[in-house]
């Protein structure tokens, strides 16, 4: 059925301007006014309301066995959160420990997803060791549709690499043209400093942050743009949560290093001291890299506004109380994550395009256009244009909301911003032209989404 979206103000990363929007198959056909409309068209009245492309976030995770236990939403769960947030693709983790087989992996994430979403997705590849089959195995995943790979510089013997894998893993991504992003901390010292703690009583959540200090991500990062500039790959440095990490990777940027940098919403608004409170209500907040002092806030609110921070994910990461209450004797056990698939939108619009610290069009590209082009999916995805995907978020700014785990879609039972106001939320929601989430209600169809095949979109020319 055809779609009309109308009356609306559409806003992408680079132009505002008041048109309406058709859609017919899935796809944008015409955008402007007085448009004729064919017998029984659906019709959409956006009066008031911003039309944003649909919120691409390119970092979640939803399937992932860790830490002695597996992450909690199941797809349908994370993508209708998803969906009710303003965010029509996701991109997850496929995470497989280094004892698992790379291929059997993709797949296994692959049939989790599969006609289990209701929103659409694709993958980035994690690379979590590399042995003679792997680079065959990467091949035939690349030529599969998914052209991201993902690596750990931190969780020592499980997901983590050495350097010799990292630098194999930047090569075949150079040569193959596919983006490598990486989780930069040093695995080493963390290690050493998580044994050291614990071997002096020093066991809380509040010793979380200590054991992988500021530095210690600076460190990482550091190592990472070396590696991506000798081997003339394209990085992207995921989840980077500080001032030094931050120099870090600018650093690179400025002297020509073909590095992209993305921050998570937990990053921007959420500090360490929240690890301090009294048992499992710190438990909650641990993530690495670890929330961190908050006059880090500034920097990355900075980078956000500048371009330098290319990106906004979520890590979302979600974990129940009862999981977390697995570290209750020792930090290095709570399970790593939080959860914000959901938030990530109206509280980004809250707390950087209301208050004035990023403005309405790098609201849009952080969220949605930049990733799109970082990832190959651009212009299908991360833009209004005819031709593009008929992903489009309704956003009312006049929405005034409160924060809750009672009404929160991800599978969880609690929630990292509770109480936290929101001015603007996504009212109306579409995937290919389909509404989904109507006056911020899931009306849809739980199974409407589908995996996203991607080209390679790196420059695979010289040495
Ligand atoms: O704490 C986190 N970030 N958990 C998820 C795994 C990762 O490092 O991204
Ligand atoms: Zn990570
Ligand atoms: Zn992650």
């Amino acid at each position: 059925m055809a779609l009309l979206i109308q009356n609306g103000e559409i806003v992408t990363a680079d132009s505002r301007y008041f048109a309406d929007i058709f859609v017919e198959d899935e796809t944008i056909t015409r955008i402007g006014s007085n448009l004729e409309l064919p017998p029984g068209t659906e019709v959409v009245d956006a009066r008031g309301c911003l039309i944003c492309p649909g919120f691409i976030n390119p970092h979640v995770h939803i399937y992932l066995p860790f830490m002695a236990t597996f992450a909690k939403d199941t797809h349908e769960t994370a993508s209708i959160a998803a969906l009710m947030g303003g965010t029509t693709t996701f991109i997850e983790m496929c995470c497989p420990s280094r004892l698992d087989h790379a291929l059997d992996s993709y797949y296994l994430w692959k049939e989790k997803a599969h006609n289990h979403s209701a929103c659409d997705y694709a993958f980035h590849m994690g690379v979590t060791r590399w042995n003679d089959e792997t680079e065959s195995q990467l091949r035939r995943i690349v030529a599969d549709g998914t052209s991201s790979f993902k690596v750990f510089l931190a969780y020592k013997n499980f997901f983590g690499i050495e350097d010799t894998e990292l630098f194999q893993t930047l090569r075949l991504g150079k040569e193959m043209g596919v983006i490598t992003a990486a989780h930069c901390e040093n695995a080493e010292i963390v290690s050493r400093l998580q044994t050291y703690l614990l071997s002096v009583g020093k066991t809380g959540p509040e010793w979380h942050e200590p054991s992988r200090p500021e530095t210690v991500e600076a460190a990482g990062t550091h190592r990472f743009a070396a590696f991506v500039e000798l081997t003339k790959a394209q990085g992207y440095v995921v989840h980077l949560s500080c001032a030094p990490a931050l120099e870090e990777a600018a650093r690179a940027k400025q002297r020509g290093v073909r590095l992209a940098i993305e921050s998570v919403l937990p990053h921007f608004l959420l500090d360490n001291s929240l690890t301090e409170q009294p048992g499992v209500e710190a438990m909650k907040y641990v993530m690495s890299p670890p929330l961190r002092d908050r006059r880090n806030h500034r920097s990355l609110w900075n980078g956000l506004r500048s371009g330098i921070i290319d990106t906004v994910g979520t890590d979302h990461c979600p974990f129940d109380l009862a999981q977390k209450g697995l570290g209750e004797l020792a930090f290095t056990d709570i399970p790593n994550g939080i959860p914000g698939i959901e938030e990530r939108v109206s509280l980004m619009y809250t707390r950087g395009v209301v208050t004035g610290q990023i403005d309405i069009h790098r609201f849009v590209d952080a969220l949605s256009t930049r990733a799109a082009k970082l990832f190959g999916l651009f212009p299908r995805k991360g833009t209004i244009a005819p031709g593009s995907d008929a992903d489009l978020v309704v956003f009312d700014p006049t929405y005034r909301g409160i924060i809750s785990v009672k009404t929160q879609h991800t599978q969880n039972d609690y929630n990292a911003f509770e109480e936290f106001g929101v001015k603007g939320r996504a009212s109306v929601v579409t995937v290919r032209g389909k509404v989904q989430v109507r006056d911020g209600v899931f009306v849809g169809d739980r199974f409407r989404g589908r995996f996203l095949a991607r080209e390679p979109i790196g420059d695979t020319h010289g040495e």
